[in-house]
């Protein structure tokens, strides 16, 4: 668990070594979901155990699912209680920092037609969730946000749903999942049809659990009743985790790291598309299939990289990587420049505001518009940075040290525990000089 709130990262160094980061959560959320709803007991290994899958898993717990943890943690026992098997919960069901447990799990609530209120910190709490209640309201449920559409969300019993159609008006893999996810419980047959691809865990993953999903192009759709069947789960290791290490390695000289066992599912594999056009040396080693789920070992080494237009189509595939991307481009040779990112600005910080005053204080010059960013590469310093809140903006600052002139101090870090609790451990073994 990560007990500090502030970090401190000396200049310099490189990163060295094989590094195994945890596992991925979005599948290990999904894992906790889907087992839940199945029939009989599903086994997830390496299962990441950050602060988001943790309240995913008290929330099920709440809806009276048993979930066992043995072996320290590395095997997780998920007790399916069947499609129709969740309970009224009797407290508010609080997602903590977790936009991806928050909007799948109304879906799911929804579905099972069950009162339900759900809630999150701060962050969570200014993000906009009509997204996901407007489409489940056309399939029937009844669902009240606060004035401005954000949480808490109050979900009313008794609402039957029914299959919808849907065009997302904005690429989510978050929505998609909500919406298949209640089309699971709902009369007739549920399809998405989505602008650009995003992540399809979901998909792949209701496979797995025994359900028939039709997908054509851009469009998946479940017919409701199916049954779930209990399956053995293994996560792979989360790439936006890897993300970190890929920029660090890829920005400071000397650096030569292997990652193992990443998920490189194409829809979540733009952090390496975008590196590459960058002149990064990253290779896939030892490609496999675990679960549904391509797997690889990365190694990547240190390169110069030079500044680019990152194509708009890459980035619904890279969308929590691009903090640690902009300081790939900070330490780059020229100008990069990121449009059609909007949705940067709705995740657990306004993503380009915060780099973009953090990046200001290293003394890297930045433009900021309302759907991206343009950054004009080369040396930079120190400074103290504040984050925001925000893991992944955290993390980006910590490995944007190895090409700073000076020290960089990053403030409110707690949150880094949401999806990497050993950052602070992994990070310093590769090489990092960091510390609380
Ligand atoms: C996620 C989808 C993405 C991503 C989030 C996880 C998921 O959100 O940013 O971290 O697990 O489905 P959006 O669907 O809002 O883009």
């Amino acid at each position: 668990m990560t007990a500090f709130d502030t970090l401190h990262v000396a200049p310099g160094g490189a990163l060295t070594g094989r590094v195994r980061v945890p596992g991925d959560k979005s599948i290990s959320h999904r894992s906790v979901m889907l087992g839940a709803l199945a029939e009989g007991t599903t086994e997830v290994r390496d299962c990441l155990m950050g602060e988001d899958v943790r309240a995913t898993m008290a929330a099920f717990r709440a809806l009276g699912v048993e979930i066992e943890e043995r072996e320290g943690g590395r095997l997780i026992l998920v007790h399916g209680r069947g499609l129709r098997g969740l309970q009224t919960p009797r407290q508010v069901l609080d997602l903590g920092n977790s936009g991806t447990s928050i909007r799948l799990m109304s879906g799911i609530i929804a579905g099972s037609s069950l009162a339900a209120t759900l809630t999150g910190d701060s962050s969570l709490r200014r993000r906009p969730m009509r997204r996901v209640t407007e489409p489940l309201g056309a399939m029937g449920a009844v669902i009240r946000t606060a004035a401005n559409g954000t949480p808490p969300l109050e979900v009313e019993a008794g609402h039957a749903l029914h299959g919808i159609d849907y065009v997302l008006p904005v690429a989510s893999a978050q929505v998609k999942s909500a919406i298949l996810l209640a089309g699971l419980f709902a009369n007739g047959t549920t399809a998405v049809t989505e602008p650009a691809p995003t992540r399809d865990h979901t998909e792949r993953m209701l496979a797995g659990f025994g359900v028939t999903v039709v997908r054509d192009g851009a469009r998946a759709g479940v017919a409701g009743g199916q049954s779930l069947k209990a399956t053995k789960i293994t996560v792979p290791a989360d790439i936006s985790s890897a993300a970190f290490f890929l920029v660090g390695a890829s920005i400071a000289p000397g650096s030569e790291l292997v990652l193992e066992g990443v998920g490189v599912n194409p829809t979540r594999t733009g952090v390496i598309d975008i590196l590459g056009l960058m002149g990064a040396d990253i290779t896939a080693e030892n490609a496999r299939e675990v679960g549904g789920e391509p797997v690889a070992d990365l190694r990547v080494k240190y390169a110069k990289l030079r500044g680019i237009d990152v194509p708009p189509a890459l980035v619904p595939l890279a969308i929590d990587e691009f903090p640690a991307l902009f300081i790939a481009a900070a330490a780059a040779e020229g100008v990069t420049t990121v449009r059609e990112a909007e949705e940067l600005r709705h995740k657990e910080s306004d993503r380009i505001a915060t780099m973009a005053a953090g990046l200001e204080t290293l003394g890297v010059p930045v433009e900021t518009r309302p759907d991206g960013i343009r950054i004009t590469g080369g040396p930079y310093g120190g400074g103290r940075i504040d984050s925001h809140g925000d893991h992944r903006i955290a993390m980006s600052f910590a490995i944007a040290a190895l090409r700073a002139g000076a020290a960089i101090d990053i403030a409110d870090c707690a949150n880094i525990a949401t999806s990497f609790p050993d950052f602070v451990p992994l990070a310093r073994g590769a090489g990092l000089g960091i510390a609380p």
